[in-house]
C-alpha cells in the first residue's frame, strides 16, 4: 500500500485555504470592498496597496513606476513609464484607465480586498505545491496526478475569473460563475483527500440508500444553484437601495427566494431520514452528525438573514456553510461509491 500521507496534508491544507478564500470572498462583497483595488492583479499599480488617500493624488518630483495610479479629476490615471514627475502634471505621462469607470478610494475596501487576494495567493501556491507532490505517484496512480493537476488549473481560471470580475465592476453573473469555480475545486480537492486517505467505509450500504444520497446531493447542488441567483437579486437591490436599506432587500422578494427557503426543508427531511438509517444500522455517522449540524446552522442563519434584516456576517457566513456542506456531502458520496480508489 503506497503512503500518500505528504499528498493527503497537502491537500488537507489546499482545502482550509480555500475555504478561507471562500469566507475572504463573501466578507468583501458584504463590505462592498470588490472594487478596493481597481486593478489586477496589483492594487492601483502597487504590491502591496496604499493606505492613504494623499498616496493616490499627483505629487510633484515624485518616482511614478509604470502601472501606477493615480486618482484625478475623479478618474483613474495610469503612469505609462518609470518617471519623476517635474513641477506640474504632463498629461503625457499618464494614460486614462478604460477598463471601468470606478476611480474611489477607501482604505479598508482596499485592504479588505488585498487580504483577500493574499490568501487566494496562497491558496494558489498551496495547489502548486500539491501538485508538484503529485507528480511522484504519476505512474502509479494517474488519476491522483490528474486531479491534482486540474485543481491546479482550475485555480489559474479562479485568478483569471477574479480579474474578469473586477474589470466588470462585479458584474452579478460573473460573481456567480465565480463562485461555481470555487465549489468545483471543493470537489477537486475533496476527491484528493478521499483516494490519499486510508479509511473507506459502508460498502454494506444497500443501493436505494445510496440512490437516496446522491439525490440529496443533487438536492443540494440544485440549492446552491438557486442560492447564487438570490444572491445576485440582493446585489441588484444592494446597487438600488443601499446597504442602509437591508431591512427591505427582500420585501419584494422574487419567487426563487420563496423557492430557495422552502427548499431547505425536502433538503432537511431527506438528511434526516439518511441520519435515522444509518444510526439505527450502526453505519458509521461521523459525516453525518457534521452534515447535519452545518445544515440546522445554515437553515437558521438564512432565517436571521430574512427575519433580522442580514446582520453583520450573515452572509459570508451562510456562503462558508454552504460550501463546507458541499465538500463534506462529496467526500461523503466518494465514500459510499469509491470511485477508483481501487487503483492504490
Ligand atoms: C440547505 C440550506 C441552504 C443552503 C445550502 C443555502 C445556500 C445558499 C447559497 C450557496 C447562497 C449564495 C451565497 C452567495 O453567493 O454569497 C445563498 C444565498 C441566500 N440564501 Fe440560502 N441556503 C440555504 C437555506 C436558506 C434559508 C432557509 C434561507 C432563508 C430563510 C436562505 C436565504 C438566503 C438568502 C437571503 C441568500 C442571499 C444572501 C446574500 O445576499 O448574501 N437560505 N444560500
Amino acid at each position: 500500500m503506497i503512503n500518500y500521507k505528504k499528498l493527503y496534508f497537502s491537500a488537507l491544507i489546499s482545502l482550509c485555504l480555500v475555504y478561507l478564500v471562500i469566507f475572504a470572498g463573501g466578507t468583501v462583497r458584504m463590505t462592498e470592498s470588490g472594487m478596493g483595488c481597481p486593478d489586477w492583479p496589483k492594487c492601483f499599480g502597487y504590491y502591496i496597496p496604499p493606505t492613504n488617500i494623499s498616496d493616490l493624488k499627483w505629487k510633484k518630483n515624485h518616482y511614478y513606476k509604470n502601472g501606477q495610479i493615480i486618482i484625478k479629476d475623479k478618474s483613474l490615471l495610469v503612469a505609462y513609464n518609470d518617471f519623476i514627475s517635474s513641477e506640474s502634471i504632463d498629461l503625457n505621462n499618464w494614460k486614462n484607465y478604460t477598463k471601468h469607470d470606478y476611480a474611489e478610494f477607501n482604505a479598508t475596501h482596499t485592504w479588505i480586498e488585498f487580504v483577500n487576494r493574499l490568501l487566494g495567493a496562497l491558496a494558489g501556491l498551496s495547489t502548486l505545491i500539491l501538485f508538484i507532490f503529485s507528480l511522484k505517484y504519476i505512474n502509479k496512480n494517474k488519476i491522483l496526478f490528474l486531479i491534482s493537476f486540474l485543481v491546479l488549473i482550475g485555480m489559474l481560471f479562479q485568478a483569471w475569473l477574479g480579474k474578469l470580475v473586477v474589470d466588470s465592476n462585479l458584474l452579478p453573473h460573473k460573481v456567480s460563475l465565480h463562485m461555481l469555480m470555487a465549489f468545483l475545486i471543493v470537489f477537486g480537492l475533496t476527491y484528493l483527500l478521499f483516494i490519499t486517505s486510508k479509511k473507506t467505509f459502508n460498502s454494506i450500504i444497500p443501493k436505494k440508500i445510496k440512490h437516496l444520497m446522491i439525490l440529496t446531493f443533487l438536492l443540494l447542488i440544485i440549492q446552491i444553484t438557486i442560492g447564487t441567483q438570490v444572491r445576485q437579486f440582493i446585489d441588484i437591490q444592494i446597487d438600488s437601495l443601499g446597504q442602509e436599506k437591508k431591512d427591505i432587500w427582500l420585501e419584494l422578494a422574487p419567487f426563487k427566494f420563496y423557492f430557495h427557503r422552502s427548499f431547505s426543508t425536502l433538503i432537511f427531511c431527506s438528511n434526516i431520514f439518511i441520519y435515522y438509517v444509518f444510526k439505527k444500522n450502526n453505519w458509521n455517522i461521523y459525516l453525518l452528525n457534521l452534515i447535519m449540524f452545518i445544515l440546522i446552522v445554515e437553515i437558521i442563519i438564512g432565517a436571521i438573514m430574512y427575519y433580522f434584516s442580514f446582520p453583520f456576517s450573515s452572509q459570508p457566513i451562510h456562503l462558508l456553510l454552504s460550501a463546507l456542506l458541499f465538500g463534506i456531502q462529496s467526500l461523503l458520496i466518494f465514500n459510499i461509491y469509491n470511485p477508483l480508489k481501487k487503483t492504490i
